[in-house]
């Protein structure tokens, strides 16, 4: 990681702590997971699924690297609230339009912290009986304990820090910043 001082007006007043993954890392990044999507996925419909909002921008990147065809949709889960307790599940306040029936599915998420999210997404898409699921997250934070599946497509480890930039929000700010950066406090 690089540490900077320039003062970055997208910020609200706040200071980058440390730029985590600079838009060129991440550039390269995409580029070298779209490869390997390209080689993964031989024949078969391919269903690009960006969990919203988090995964806009770096869904955006991704599928344009991705050199095969390919349909993208979203989907929109709700919270499962107060992050302490686990038995919450999660609902689908917005669902693909399409049947996902004997398709490849490709969850792209933007960070995997605690897997939570990700393990009740799974679970529920299991049952609309798709060829496949895989996942492709941007950024793990490797204290996943919640997720039984394996993240297949992983742009890089993440600090145990709190991110923000390249789709990842702080109460709703920053998700335009275009690199990953920790702020000062
Ligand atoms: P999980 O269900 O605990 O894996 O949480 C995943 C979700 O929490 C992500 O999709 C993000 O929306 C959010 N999240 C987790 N860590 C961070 C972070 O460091 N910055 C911004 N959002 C985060
Ligand atoms: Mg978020």
């Amino acid at each position: 990681m690089m540490s900077t001082s320039v003062p970055d007006p997208r910020l609200k007043g706040r200071a980058v702590d440390r730029i985590a993954f600079s838009e060129q890392a991440i550039a390269d990044r995409c580029r070298v997971l779209g490869g390997e999507i390209t080689a993964a996925y031989p024949d078969g419909e391919l269903l690009v699924l960006g969990l919203l909002k988090g995964s806009f921008i770096f869904l955006a990147d991704l599928v344009r690297e991705i050199e095969r065809p390919l349909h993208v949709d979203f989907l929109v889960a709700s919270s499962y609230g107060n992050a302490t307790v686990s038995s919450g599940t999660v609902r689908l306040l917005y669902d693909p339009e399409t049947s996902l029936e004997g398709k490849h599915l490709l969850l792209v998420e933007d960070i995997v912290d605690s897997g939570r999210t990700l393990q009740h997404l799974v679970t529920l898409l299991q049952a609309r009986r798709p060829a496949s699921i895989a996942i492709c997250a941007l950024l793990h934070k490797r204290i996943a304990t919640e997720l039984q599946h394996r993240v297949r497509f992983v742009g890089f480890d993440a600090p145990p820090v709190f991110l923000v930039g390249y789709g990842l929000d702080h109460a709703e700010d920053f998700r335009h910043v275009p690199y990953v950066a920790s702020l000062a406090t």
